[in-house]
């Protein structure tokens, strides 16, 4: 039975090959970004051993789970152990959120001494996108940009106590469009020190819905001009990142929903930047057994019980479009053992090719614009001192 829900976004025209000389590597501080690409932190789902597995597939940056500076500082194990990295891994990069700069800046501090397995981290990139209304509502994640200073401050915290690693940070467009802040978060953070911005390119009241509006990009390339730029947004296939850097000027790209379950995303990257022939996608044997690899890392790595619970979201975005059927499928999004896992997809016929548009079919979020939930007033008074209220740095996850 078809994945009735997968319908792929329309296909764009392909884009010309690259040609020789016409990208250049970005650097994050001193580190040379090639391919031009980024995993983007995303909560629950880059942490090290789905990086393991897209590293696999080309250079560039992988970068960690977003964690909660406060939560860093004050020692939290669980925060520690979502912040470990592969003892391979390099760069080792991670993201911090955080809404008081106290906090930002002693997290910082702890990760560039060496707090996450006693190895200092390379770059730490922070989050000003989250849409969620339990953080909006305390002036948190995409609402914070707004207060100028504040978030002045907060980047400067993080710059100054971060040393000689690297601070980039990853913002929206904007609340909404009526309150637009990526021009003012783009030049605040490059003239506090930043070695690189990144911009999702919707506003927070769009969520995950519509398109990126990749605009914005080419608006803040033109304002920011002495640090790269990152583009991030509905880049699903190699072409697309192309595309993005040809018709924004970025630096890079930012990839996020596109290598969920399709890690080989990152090698279609590099083919396409390195000037090679894309490889063929894998049929849906090659995808099962990158999918056990997958649950089997993740297993390993924080135990079965919690490894096979946590691959269950993975199970619908790895199957995405491939005739699997609805009963197949809900027993995946139960699945309690490995066993039990390689015995339910033992049944599945290895042949089947990889589904026509496949990689355009959204995964990971989605959904329609909602309104922001902000504190009160918080829209008045752009430069006004903020005491940020209890609630706002609470763990939360999404950007
Ligand atoms: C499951 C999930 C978790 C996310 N978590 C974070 C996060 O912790 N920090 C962040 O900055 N963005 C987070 N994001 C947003 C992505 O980094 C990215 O900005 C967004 O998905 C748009 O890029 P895309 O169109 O390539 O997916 C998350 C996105 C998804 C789908």
């Amino acid at each position: 039975m078809a994945d009735v829900d997968a319908a792929p976004l329309p296909a764009p025209d392909p884009e010309p090959p690259a040609r020789p000389d016409e990208f250049a590597a970005p650097h994050i501080g001193p580190i040379e970004v090639w391919p031009p690409v980024v995993l983007a932190p995303m909560a629950g789902v880059t942490n090290a051993p789905f990086r393991t597995l897209c590293r696999r597939y080309g250079a560039g940056i992988y970068v960690n789970q977003m964690i909660t500076a406060r939560a860093l500082v004050e020692g939290h194990r669980k925060s520690l152990e979502l912040a470990a990295f592969a003892p391979d891994e390099s760069p080792r990069s991670i993201q911090l959120y955080g809404t008081d700069p106290y906090s930002i800046g002693e997290a910082a501090r702890l990760l560039a001494d060496g707090l996450v397995d006693g190895i200092p981290v390379d770059h730490i990139d922070m989050n000003f996108g989250c849409p969620m209304k339990k953080v909006t509502r305390h002036g948190g994640g995409a609402a914070l940009p707004w207060k100028r200073a504040h978030y002045r401050k907060i980047v400067q915290a993080a710059v100054k106590n971060a040393g000689d690693v690297p601070v980039t940070v990853k913002f929206r467009v904007g609340i909404d469009d009526d309150a637009i802040t990526f021009l003012d978060a783009g030049r605040i953070a490059e003239a506090e020190g930043a070695r690189a911005v990144a911009l999702h390119a919707r506003t927070a009241n769009q969520l995950y819905s519509g398109h990126a509006d990749w605009r914005r990009i080419t608006e803040l390339k033109n304002a920011v001009t002495s640090i790269p730029v990152f583009g991030n947004g509905d880049i699903w296939e190699a072409d697309d990142a192309l595309r993005m850097m040809r018709t924004t000027g970025c630096d890079g790209v930012v990839v996020g929903r596109g290598c969920l379950g399709r890690p080989w995303l990152f090698g279609d990257l590099a083919a396409v930047f390195d000037q090679r022939p894309v490889p063929p996608h894998p049929n849906l044997g090659d995808v099962l057994d990158g999918m056990v690899e997958h649950a089997e890392l993740l297993c390993e790595w924080m135990g079965e019980e919690h490894g096979i619970r946590d691959f269950r979201k993975h199970t619908g975005w790895y199957l995405k479009g491939f005739p699997a059927g609805g009963e197949m499928r809900a027993r995946l999004n139960r699945v309690g053992s490995l066993e039990e896992m390689r015995e339910l997809i033992g049944s599945l016929d290895r042949e089947t090719p990889f589904p026509i548009g496949g990689m355009r079919m959204v995964r990971g979020h989605s959904g329609s614009p909602k309104d922001v939930h902000l504190p009160e007033g918080w829209l008045d008074d752009r430069d006004d001192e903020v005491a940020m209220p209890k609630g706002a740095e609470q763990l939360v996850s999404g950007g």
